[in-house]
């Protein structure tokens, strides 16, 4: 099975794909699963959103199928942080767990190392203190094999190194995952604008920047570039981040790509829509609205949004 057929696996991917308009059916609600965790616990900035421990995911999950959301991204924050090795049986559990309690949601797993490792960089960490790349991918490709063994529906690599999307590709496919779908952060930008984020994920780099392996604002050729790659490279979907600092690669993207193309409204952008409101400087709901708004209009087939689960209710 290739890309054509892969994306029509499930009702989920074809919402995804379909080249009408952002609507409530195209939202992707993130959640985080925090090992070992007692009991939830608020993100700061981010009302609504928690680390989520197992049973407690379970609930919002459930509540979130009510309010109208089937297709999650998770990001999984294992206890212990290690360079070499894997909280396996954490995934496993997780994971597993999920989709034995719910079946028919279509579950995303963020791939990445900055949850992992003891220095919060999103790849392998050479000794002389550069993110050595194939290492990093390397690992990357057998935390993402991990996942799809544990139940993942979807692998969305975040990590930003160069060649992670063909080597996901290959490893899933030579392990009997050929129907799993890759979506590329594939113009993903050094940004500031994960700070709630970085808490909730326990990923704040513990020295450095990400500017080494995420993209430069400035740079609009590499941006463009980078998502054109993860096509050639076997990604079945793409998408931008953050969404609405990338709004005007959109288009350019689209143009230049046949893949369907979704956005990233990132924890700083959720974040600053709820601090407005909290200041009274705006009405929330129709804040939220207006950017989504502002993302059907520049064209993207889907979005991720820590309000996803408000989509129905406040979307078309
Ligand atoms: C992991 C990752 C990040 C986000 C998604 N995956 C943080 C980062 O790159 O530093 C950001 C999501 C958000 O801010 O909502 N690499």
């Amino acid at each position: 099975m290739n890309h054509l057929r892969r994306i029509k696996k499930s009702h989920h991917l074809r919402e995804l794909s379909s080249s009408s308009s952002l609507n409530a059916k195209k939202f992707i609600q993130p959640l985080f699963i925090v090992e070992d965790l007692k009991e939830r616990e608020a993100i700061d900035g981010m009302s609504g959103v928690y680390r989520e421990s197992e049973s407690s995911l379970y609930k919002q999950i459930e509540s979130d199928m009510n309010s109208g959301v089937d297709q999650f991204l998770l990001f999984t924050v294992p206890k212990k942080k290690s360079d070499t090795e894997f909280s396996s049986s954490f995934y496993n559990k997780a994971i597993s767990g999920i989709k034995k309690n719910f079946p028919d949601i279509f579950l995303w797993l963020d791939t990445c190392l900055c949850s992992v490792t003891t220095h919060g960089h999103c790849g392998h960490l050479d000794s002389d203190g550069t993110i050595h790349n194939e290492k990093s991918v390397k690992r990357l490709s057998n935390l993402a094999l991990l996942f799809a063994e544990s139940g993942a529906d979807g692998i969305a690599p975040s990590d930003m190194m160069d060649g992670r999307v063909a080597s996901h590709r290959n490893i899933l496919d030579s392990n009997g995952f050929n129907q799993i779908p890759i979506m590329s952060y594939s113009t993903k930008f050094k940004s500031n604008f994960y700070g709630p984020f970085r808490d909730a994920a326990e990923s704040t780099p513990s020295f450095g920047d990400r500017s080494t392996y995420q993209l430069d604002v400035r740079d609009r050729e590499s941006a463009i570039a980078a998502s054109v790659r993860d096509e050639k490279e076997g990604a079945d979907f793409l998408m931008l981040k953050p969404g609405m600092t990338s709004i005007d690669l959109i288009l350019p993207i689209r143009e230049k790509t046949n893949l369907p193309l979704g956005a990233y409204q990132v924890s700083g952008e959720y974040a600053s829509v709820e601090l407005l409101a909290k200041n009274g400087f705006l009405k929330r709901e129709e804040g939220l609205v207006e950017t989504w708004n502002v993302f059907r209009r520049a064209g993207v087939s889907f979005l991720i949004s820590y309000a996803a689960r408000e989509a129905k209710r406040l979307f078309i």
